[in-house]
């Protein structure tokens, strides 16, 4: 077990991988009641250990990540007489750690929280970092908070009963990670990548660890994503129009998103042709897609609306080598002009 202590804004949360969830009880408050939000989906896999504790059940899917889901959950909580002498546990993924943590961060003006991750995005990915929040107005994740868990619960375990396709998925966040930040990293995954797809343990806990600790060393440095944290958007400029565009998934339009990155990094930074080639085939061992039918146009209009958009600049992130970025505020002007070049 690796425990990572990650503090922002004076906030000390703790993440914990290679735990198990059975032993979530050593990390609650003695004297608190603990109220689990979970989903069906893992409810139904999970239901002997998430069954002891009052549950609130939220929707499965992107769809339920509203206002409205958080008003459900604020009623539930009611009607537990939940107050500031309770403690949320979010059980699931991405989603319901994003929604719960939002309901937490806003009932009665906050009450605290912890995770316990249950899928691969979100144990390396949307655990770490404190934001939470949902969609709003036709945009991801537009109303939220920064707020962080007490604690988030890595168990790889968890991870044997996620269906192929969520944990491919997480696995593009994770060659984002090492792509961006961590050689040594990128070299382990082209090492082990059949005992990843096997989800053999001992590597998914060392995989799961890594990427962590690099979420969780550029979100100490830059909680609010005004500098370094840009770098966590490797992949994701284009990768957002393309999941918008074409419903894939958000791992599969990240990982095309890194591709079309890499290319421009090739033809505008310095990148090695090698390093593309290096990127392009650990993403196709993952069984993850490097190009996409949406038409070029369609992206570039996309892409021109992203919300991390400033006025009509784009910080593109961009490899100098595997585990070095360079960001170029660019303009739209020039990334209309060169997406075609770049795009696969
Ligand atoms: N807060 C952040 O920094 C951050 C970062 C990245 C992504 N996100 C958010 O995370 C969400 C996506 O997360 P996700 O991919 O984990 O989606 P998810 O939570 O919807 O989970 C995907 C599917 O897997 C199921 N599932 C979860 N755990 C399981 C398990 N152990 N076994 C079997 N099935 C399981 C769920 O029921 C669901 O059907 C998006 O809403 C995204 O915006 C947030
Ligand atoms: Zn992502």
């Amino acid at each position: 077990m690796y425990a990572l202590k990650i503090c922002t804004n004076g906030a000390e949360s703790c993440v914990l991988t290679g735990e198990s969830f059975h032993r979530l009880g050593a990390y609650l408050p003695k004297d608190k009641q603990v109220i689990i939000i979970t989903d069906g989906n893992v409810r139904k896999f999970y239901r002997d250990f998430i069954d002891g504790f009052p549950v609130v059940e939220i929707g499965v899917g992107e769809q339920y990540k509203t206002l409205r889901t958080v008003e459900n959950i604020y009623a539930a909580l009611l009607d537990l007489n939940a107050d500031r002498n309770s403690f949320i546990v979010a059980v699931g993924g991405g989603l319901v750690c994003d929604v719960a943590g939002f309901a937490a961060s806003t009932y009665m003006r906050g009450i605290p929280f912890g995770f316990v991750s249950t899928t691969l995005l979100s144990q390396v990915d949307a655990s770490v970092g404190g934001k939470n929040g949902v969609n709003f107005g036709g945009y991801k994740n537009m109303v939220g908070t920064f707020n962080q868990p007490q604690f988030v619960i890595c168990d790889h375990e968890m991870l044997n009963t996620l269906p192929d396709a969520e944990f491919v998925s997480g696995l593009a966040e994770i060659v984002k990670a090492a792509a961006i930040r961590d050689a040594a990293l990128f070299d382990y995954l082209e090492k082990n990548a059949d005992e990843i797809l096997a989800r053999k343990a001992d590597v998914l806990s060392h995989m799961i660890e890594m990427s962590v600790k690099i979420k969780a060393q550029v979100v100490e440095n830059d909680e609010r994503e005004q500098g370094e944290r840009r770098i966590l958007n490797f992949g994701h400029t284009f990768g957002h129009a393309i999941e918008v565009l074409s419903g894939v998934s958000h791992g599969e339009a990240v990982s095309v998103g890194m591709m079309i990155a890499a290319r421009w990094s090739a033809g505008e930074c310095g990148f090695p042709l090698s390093g593309v080639q290096r990127l392009e085939r650990l993403l196709q061992r993952f069984k993850l897609p490097v190009t996409s039918t949406v038409p070029v146009v369609d992206v570039l209009q996309s892409a021109a609306k992203d919300k991390k958009r400033e006025n009509s600049f784009i910080h593109l992130v961009l490899l100098s080598n595997i585990g070095k970025t360079e960001i170029r505020k660019t303009s739209v002007d020039e990334i209309s002009k060169k997406l075609g070049n770049y795009y696969g």
